[in-house]
């Protein structure tokens, strides 16, 4: 018998196991002031790229504004309980039908977070003859979401049409052999991390060869692609073909919570038979209410896409110019490819942001293969053509330094605060 408290102390997990010379710095660090483009990390101005506010909502005036007499209006707690219980309000229902009718679907349900949402929805419509198929590179809430899932799951290669398919002629050959169940398939708008977005023309188009239905997580899409600002399935094309489209507001809207639309009497078994949002409290109605007004700017102010688009443009042109590697983004996540050990990595972010004042998020193993690193830079509407040329001299310089092993240290550097 071993004590569980013991073993954790002995592992501490595979990002856990830097803490003690990373906390506060490479993780957990915090910044402060009014979310923009400009921020305080331990006291000194830094130019921000790590926060998906897109459209630059998170700190807009009228938004600001509608938050704050929302919640004098209503407090933190109204309304109490589930929404089936007691939590239901005529704001809640407002903002689903008005996210509806944006992303021209039938109807809507608002969800507390995405990621559980997101988890609970694949619980809530698959039961343990259906198969899901999904792409390798799925968020976590969707990898957690398989979790509950008692069926089988078939992951095809990421955006790999080919591989979609064979995994499709699984599915259905296994299900025909079970004489019951169906396929779901779920991939995402846009991927978080590459910025890619899904192959979702061509993975509709095979709805013609193979039935299933299809469920699109378009958090980083929605607010940012399409005419309207409705997401990768408008940019694409080919938003009646998604089943179910989902996004979080954690992005583009600057807030919490998340929604799924669908058909009508679709989102309405979901309503009634969704278990994160049946035993849990509903969204307080000043998130609810400050989601309506982010919603109305997002769909009055084109403007605020179109200088997101101007400065995505800016920065990854430059960058390409530049030379550097940032794979096959077509949304705003940006992402620079580099070689180099996690200690390398560490070395060039804190010159990045102590000499150069370039606050950006770095991704290493074991999240991504030994040797690699993944630079992500998002791109937002307050961010100044000064801000990108910054950065782009800023990554010019270090990227020099990390090719003549500058940044070559034996261990992360030891940046930790208590
Ligand atoms: C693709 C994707 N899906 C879902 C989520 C989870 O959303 P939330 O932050 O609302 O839990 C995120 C991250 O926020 C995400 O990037």
């Amino acid at each position: 018998m071993s004590d569980i408290f013991e073993r954790l102390m002995q592992h501490s997990g595979p990002i856990g196991q830097h803490r003690e010379r990373a906390h506060g710095y490479f993780a957990f660090p915090k910044l402060e002031g009014d979310i923009s483009n400009r921020m305080i990390f331990r006291g000194k101005e830094k130019i921000i790229w790590s926060l998906n506010n897109y459209i630059g909502l998170a700190n807009h005036p009228e938004v600001r504004e509608a938050d704050a007499e929302a919640a004098a209006r209503f407090g933190l707690a109204a309304p109490m309980g589930a929404r089936m219980m007691s939590g239901n309000t005529n704001y809640h229902e407002q903002l689903e039908a008005e996210l509806a009718a944006f992303v021209k679907k039938e109807d809507a349900i608002l969800l507390n977070y995405g990621y559980q949402g997101m988890s609970s929805i694949i619980d809530a419509i698959c039961e343990r003859h259906d198969i899901v198929v999904y792409d390798a590179e799925s968020h976590a809430c969707i990898i957690d979401g398989l979790r509950l899932h008692q069926g089988h799951r078939y992951v095809y290669q990421h955006n790999n049409l080919d591989n979609l398919e064979k995994q499709l002629q699984r599915a259905t050959a296994l299900i025909e052999k079970q004489k019951s169940g169906g396929i779901l398939v779920i991939t995402e708008g846009v991927f978080g991390m590459a910025g890619d977005q899904g192959k979702l023309k061509e993975i509709a188009a095979l709805k013609k060869k193979y039935s299933f239905r299809l469920l699109v997580d378009d958090a980083h899409g929605f607010g940012t692609l399409g005419n309207s600002g409705a997401g990768a399935g408008e940019e694409q094309g080919i938003q009646d073909e998604i089943d179910l489209y989902f996004s979080t507001f954690a992005k583009s809207m600057a807030s919490i919570g998340a929604f799924l639309a669908g058909p009508k009497n679709i989102i309405d078994y979901i309503r009634y038979n969704t278990r994160s949002q049946i035993f849990a409290k509903t969204l307080p109605l000043p998130l609810v209410v400050g989601n309506l007004k982010r919603l109305a700017l997002l769909k009055s102010k084109p403007e605020l896409r179109k200088k997101l688009w101007q400065n995505v443009h800016r920065l990854q042109q430059g960058l390409r110019e530049k030379g550097f590697d940032i794979g096959n983004t077509n949304s705003p996540v940006t992402p620079i490819y580099m070689k180099g050990g996690v200690e390398e990595a560490t070395a060039m972010v804190m010159d990045l942001r102590e000499n150069f004042h370039i606050f950006c998020s770095i991704v290493v193993y074991p999240v991504i293969p030994k040797g690699h690193i993944i630079y992500r830079l998002i791109p937002t509407a307050t961010h100044t053509d000064e801000d990108i040329d910054a950065t782009l001299r800023a990554f010019e310089e270090t990227k020099k330094k990390l090719d003549a092993g500058e940044y070559k240290v034996e261990a992360i550097p030891d940046m930790a605060t208590a």
